[in-house]
């Protein structure tokens, strides 16, 4: 407990006063039920997962311990597996990517559009008859195409699963992002716009991919009402991990879920006002967004002309103090863009067995380039990012708009 007490930043003294209560109360305390399963208590991470359905408007939503476990556990849900394709883009975390090749499935690279997500066009080029699937990552807050995309994936029978890891509370015409596709998958580590430390969900309105889902969560089968009973249906039962969400995680979770409307507002709010004070010169364009009524507004992107004058723009930004990223910087290596994925360009596997590759033959695996996304490559390369903080203030709000227009202005 006095642990946990250390990881807040509580006023001076505070921390110490609460210690000494709970050593002299020590005796009157009985040890909290850390696992959420059998516990004699109101479950922390039962509690999170019905209020981030109720959230979201969903039947079910499952709790794991992190975004990557939530990825895997829908892949192994709908039943991907080796040799088959799943279709990611070009711009996402690595995590996207290698939870595909977890399941031995290829992953294939679709570029992107302005929108900074999954271009239609090219998921449609990029189709084959392995493909099974679609991984749509609503990148940095904003909902990618789903319209396009679920009528692409209709055409050719793909299931597809929502990456809405950078996008919890965005929306698409009105709907909630990762209640659209099959599954929708969140991550709640520390850098997302709802976080536990660690942690994740898998939401879906399809009980038996439900199901599935936590078959693959817990191995232990502790979610089922009788543990050792036989399968009730076949596929119900395989060998699955150990994805489980602890109650200290489920705690911080619950109490994220319920300040998510706060959280979000903020950041609308936020962005408007950066938004609306922005003038930029009509050389620079702001990012294209699908609904930018669903926008999670975590952050706010623009294109230069060009890669140089994008970073002595950055440079300039940054240097008055403004929260300026670039996307893409050719000497840096970064996770989120394909041509840094070494893993799957130079085709590793983890064991002898060769996989995820020797399930094909190789010359029908596809052909991945550090060049083959340009129009990924394009944009990022181009791209200033500011990110909003859901507790700016009008004020550091108008000295961001001020400070981006003197130096485009200037630029
Ligand atoms: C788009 C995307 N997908 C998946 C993940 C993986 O989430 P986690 O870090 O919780 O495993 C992340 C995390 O950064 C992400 O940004």
């Amino acid at each position: 407990m006095i642990e946990l007490i250390d990881l807040w930043e509580f006023a001076p003294g505070i921390k110490e006063k609460l210690s000494v209560l709970i050593q002299e109360r020590a005796d009157e305390l009985n040890g909290p039920h850390l696992f959420r399963y059998y516990n004699p208590r109101p479950s922390k991470v039962a509690g999170a997962e019905q209020a981030f359905a109720g959230f979201l408007g969903v039947k079910y939503a499952l709790a794991v311990n992190s975004g990557t476990s939530a990825l895997i556990a829908a892949l192994r849900a709908l039943g991907v597996g080796a040799g088959e394709e799943v279709i990611v883009p070009a711009y996402t975390f690595f995590a996207s990517v290698a939870a595909i090749g977890v399941c031995n499935a290829i992953p294939v690279i679709a570029d992107v559009d302005e929108t900074l997500t999954l271009d239609p066009k090219d998921v449609e080029r990029k189709i084959t008859p392995r493909t099974r699937a679609l991984i749509v990552v609503h990148m940095r807050g904003k909902p990618a195409q789903m319209d396009e995309l679920m009528a692409v994936a209709a055409r050719h029978r793909l299931v597809v699963i929502e990456d809405v890891a950078q996008a919890a509370g965005g929306s698409y015409k009105g709907r909630m992002l990762g209640t659209i596709g099959a599954m929708g998958c969140f991550s709640f580590d520390y850098f997302k716009i709802l976080n536990s430390g660690e942690g994740g969900f898998v939401v879906t309105n399809d009980e038996w991919l439900h199901t599935r889902a936590q078959s693959w969560h817990d191995c232990a089968a502790c979610w089922r009402p009788n543990r050792y009973a036989t399968e009730r249906r076949e596929g119900e039962l395989f060998c699955g991990e150990n994805y489980r969400m602890s109650e200290l995680q489920g705690a911080v979770a619950l109490a994220q879920i319920r300040k998510a409307p706060k959280y979000l507002a903020g950041y609308r709010d936020a962005l408007r006002r950066i938004a609306d004070r922005l003038m930029l010169p009509s050389s620079v364009k702001i990012q294209r967004v699908i609904d930018p009524a669903g926008d999670a507004c975590s952050n706010l992107i623009f294109f230069m002309t060009d890669a140089e004058t994008t970073k002595r723009t950055l440079a300039a930004l940054q240097a008055c103090g403004v929260p300026a990223g670039g996307i893409h910087d050719h000497k840096v290596k970064d996770w989120h863009i394909y041509s840094y994925w070494e893993q799957i360009l130079d085709k590793k596997s983890v064991a002898r067995d060769g996989l995820l590759w020797s399930a094909v033959p190789a010359a029908e695996l596809p052909r991945y380039s550090p060049a083959m996304c340009p129009q990924c490559t394009n944009y990022l390369s181009r791209a200033i990012m500011i990110d909003i903080h859901w507790q700016c203030t009008p004020r550091e709000c108008a000295q961001i708009a001020d400070a981006v227009n003197l130096m485009l202005a200037g630029g």
